[in-house]
């Protein structure tokens, strides 16, 4: 059996294969970049026509009451069971940064722990911008930053000898953006809770991808995105998910109608919802949302846990390839060797590593665009959406980056870069 017909064996046997039917996908591209933009389902442009048509288009303000005061919540409680979190945990709307900002400012003004924010150098940046605007807004010392000497993954024996002696709120990405290094959350949170912490988890990275359970690993807080592997559209509504104990004992910075107990009873002085829904601000972003809902129910209909075997899987089939075909011609992996504490994206890197994702995503004769992405310095990072991507998929990847480097076809490219990269 060759390379490409056990991968293509794989495939057949693969008990997720018929989702990728439900995705849209672009002609003569291979899309490994489902862990910064999800693809499109098929479903989302019936669902917003619909929308736009008969809701907005026919019922304007009537839609309200009819469909769309209810929505965020419904979209709440979906994403509530894809973490196993109860429904009354979790709301949905504007961004991760947002979110975080509302959470992270709630859980140091709440006097439950030390006024200390801690951070590492795996994070994602925004989530570090967003603690260092809340202690220079809040006057507090600036956030403490554990840097590991790797960005390959956390040491965790530093983390925790920082936690013991410097306890506080903690944000923490449970898989890191760039290596895609998964924390033992379960373990994290329990040393945390030892010693008068919490963390707040960056769910990014992992939701959609891999089997995250807010009990099984008592994790009290957390906020994310949905547009990566939950296929929720650009710029999709993030949320966030606090313990129901936890959050009675929090209040929003941000006091909007939207997260009053009667909004539309228009009083004048405000009054907290009962609940995570007092952490809603202003108008839900009703496009969005009805976007998302379908991205959400295509994997809560595959199941996280097949989600989760088949990143596992992908992952394994993928780091094998690496190391038989690409290590000998100068790449380096840079993501953990071992499924559990890997996320469900690849990172390799190479000393040409910015000139052959230009190879990869400008074909010259034929060959299929490969859209992956390019995090500075080095590294290349290679998604795998478990709901679309196949094993021929990460076969042909490799093939292709080992022709680039082998023949130097990088050498036909410059060094410039866009913005986004
Ligand atoms: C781990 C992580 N956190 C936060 C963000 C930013 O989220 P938002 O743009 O929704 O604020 C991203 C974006 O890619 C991310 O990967």
């Amino acid at each position: 059996m060759t390379n490409l017909q056990k991968a293509q064996a794989l495939d057949q046997s693969d008990r997720l294969a018929e989702f990728y039917q439900r995705f849209y996908h672009p002609e003569n591209e291979i899309y490994l970049d489902g862990n910064s933009l999800g693809k499109q389902p098929l479903k989302t442009k019936e669902r917003l026509v619909s929308v736009l048509d008969e809701q907005w288009g026919q019922q304007l303000i009537g839609s309200w009451n009819k469909h769309w005061l209810e929505l965020p919540k419904r979209i709440a409680g979906k994403i509530a069971q894809l973490v196993n979190a109860d429904s009354d945990e979790v709301v949905v709307g504007e961004s991760t940064s947002v979110n975080l900002f509302k959470l992270a400012h709630a859980l140091i003004e709440s006097g439950l722990y030390p006024k200390r924010l801690i951070t590492d150098s795996l994070n994602f940046p925004t989530d570090n911008y967003i603690l260092e605007g809340i202690s220079s807004y809040l006057k507090m010392s600036p956030p403490l930053c554990v840097s590991y000497s790797s960005d390959l993954e956390a040491d965790i024996a530093q983390l925790k000898e920082v936690i013991r002696s410097n306890q506080g709120v903690l944000c923490l990405s449970l898989v890191s953006y760039k290596s895609a290094y998964y924390y033992p959350a379960k373990m994290l949170n329990a040393f945390a809770k030892s010693h008068d912490s919490i963390i707040i988890w960056d769910l990014s990275h992992a939701v959609g991808a891999v089997h995250f359970d807010v009990k099984e690993t008592e994790t009290l807080a957390a906020i994310g995105c949905t547009y990566k592997y939950l296929n929720g559209g650009p710029g999709s509504p993030a949320f966030m998910f606090i313990d129901s104990q936890l959050s009675s004992s929090l209040s929003s910075p941000i006091q909007g109608w939207f997260g009053h107990a009667n909004p539309f009873e228009f009083t004048s002085a405000f009054e907290a919802a009962k609940g995570i829904e007092k952490f809603n601000a202003g108008t839900p972003q009703i496009l969005s949302l009805s976007a998302l809902e379908i991205g959400l129910e295509i994997t809560l209909d595959a199941g996280i846990r097949p989600i989760r075997e088949k990143s596992e899987l992908l992952g394994n089939y993928l780091i094998e390839k690496i190391q038989s075909e690409l290590i000998p011609i100068g790449f380096k992996l840079e993501s953990p060797e071992g499924y559990e504490n890997r996320g469900s994206h690849v990172t390799i890197s190479h000393q040409e590593s910015w000139r052959i994702c230009q190879c990869l995503l400008h074909p010259k004769r034929g060959e299929p665009k490969i859209t992956i992405d390019f995090r500075p310095d080095k590294y290349i990072r290679i998604g795998m959406a478990p709901l679309y991507t196949r094993y021929i998929d990460l076969w042909q990847t490799v093939e292709r980056l080992r022709a680039i480097v082998t023949s130097r076809e990088f050498e036909q490219h410059d060094g410039k870069k866009p913005v986004v990269t």
